[in-house]
């Protein structure tokens, strides 16, 4: 059973085919990365003006992929699944609609998706993940750690109070001048730094352990950098990128084996584009040893490949294929969310 997927929650412009919810027969996206370059961040309006203006072609790209024409969609497909929240209103709303669009020229069903659900379902394309694991989404737009029983059944413990680790990453990044996103661009740095040049602080939350929070340390890291730039201590961007991208990642590290060590689940899954991140890996290679060591538990940690891991419209397909399933399909006249509730803690159950 094929499904299509339409993701535009922010400014990856995405379509897929995906079937029985794990095999991903095309992946067309557009990342308008170059255009928000230059305002180094993304603009929301721009953002939506350029899904309009991509949509319609990453469509026919994807058809040529799958070698279907429009009217073929018909038998190739049996339903339509679409992000509607959450995400920059604009930009869910030209996908909402072009989704609809398809939806009634097709005759087929559509189906509104959690953004956030999609990207603790991208793991399981192309493989099978058992449940209950731990999943962990570390974005541009969104850090968020629980523990997931099912494909609908997300026990969220922790999210950050203020910005997304990415977003730090992409912050530290402007400040010094290494153009955006930053991540990749401080993860190349920091391999010629130390991270020991400097000490900074990782936030821990009296009321919640699994919350994070990356505002204070980004003001700690610009801090540094104003302080001793140009002095005879003076730190080099590389050190400095080495130190805030250990102190960041430390951040998710040590809530993951806190929550291994009080779940006993032996199976991390990452999500977002900062599961990418060299040193991350590197810490959770260690993380494994020391459960291992300390719990004997044999850890698997799973990062599926970039293209899953960022926004894209396979996660949107695979989970719009398990609702189908279910029978779970959308009115017609379904909006969207920019933001909701369902992102706050819940007692680990
Ligand atoms: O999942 P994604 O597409 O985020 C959202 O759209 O929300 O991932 C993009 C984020 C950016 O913040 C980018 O700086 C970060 O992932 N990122 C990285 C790395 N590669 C991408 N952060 C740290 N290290 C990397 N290697
Ligand atoms: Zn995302």
């Amino acid at each position: 059973m094929r499904v299509l997927g339409i993701e535009s929650s922010c400014d990856e412009c995405s379509l897929s085919v995906v079937e029985d919810g794990r095999k991903v027969l095309a992946l067309c996206t557009y990342s308008q990365l170059k255009e928000h370059r230059e305002f180094g961040g993304v603009v929301p309006e721009l953002a939506s003006r350029l899904h309009v203006q991509y949509i319609a072609s990453l469509y026919e790209l994807l058809l040529s992929e799958i070698e279907c024409t429009h009217e073929q969609m018909k038998d190739y497909i049996e339903a339509i699944a679409v992000t509607v929240s959450p995400g920059l209103s604009g930009s869910l709303l030209v996908g909402l609609h072009f989704a609809k669009g398809l939806a009634l020229t097709l005759s087929k069903p559509l189906i509104g998706i959690d953004h956030i659900h999609a990207h603790f379902y991208s793991s399981q394309l192309e493989q099978e993940i058992v449940y209950p694991h731990i999943g962990v989404v570390v974005s541009g737009g969104h850090t968020l750690l629980g523990v997931v029983h099912g494909y609908n059944d997300i026990n969220i413990l922790g999210h950050s109070i203020d910005d997304a680790c990415g977003e730090a990453f992409d912050k530290i990044a402007r400040e010094l001048d290494l153009g955006y996103p930053g991540g990749a661009h401080i993860d190349a740095l920091a391999q010629q730094g130390a991270i020991e040049s400097a000490q900074f602080p990782i936030y821990y939350d009296r009321d919640n352990p699994y919350n994070f929070s990356y505002s204070g340390l980004k003001t700690a890291v610009l801090h540094h950098r104003n302080k001793y730039w140009n002095t005879e201590y003076s730190q080099s961007i590389e050190n400095i990128a080495a130190s805030f991208q250990d102190a960041a990642i430390r951040m998710i590290i040590d809530r993951l084996y806190l929550l291994v060590k009080s779940t006993h689940i032996p199976r991390i899954v990452f999500g977002g584009g900062v599961a990418s991140n060299s040193h991350l890996r590197i810490l959770m290679g260690t993380m494994k040893q020391n459960v291992q060591e300390n719990m004997g538990i044999s850890l698997e940690v799973v990062i599926p490949p970039l293209d899953l891991c960022i926004d894209n419209a396979a996660m949107i397909a695979g989970l719009g294929f398990c609702y189908l399933q279910d029978g779970i399909i959308s009115d017609i006249n379904i909006g969207v969310q920019s933001r909701h509730e369902d992102y706050k803690n819940t007692s680990l159950s």
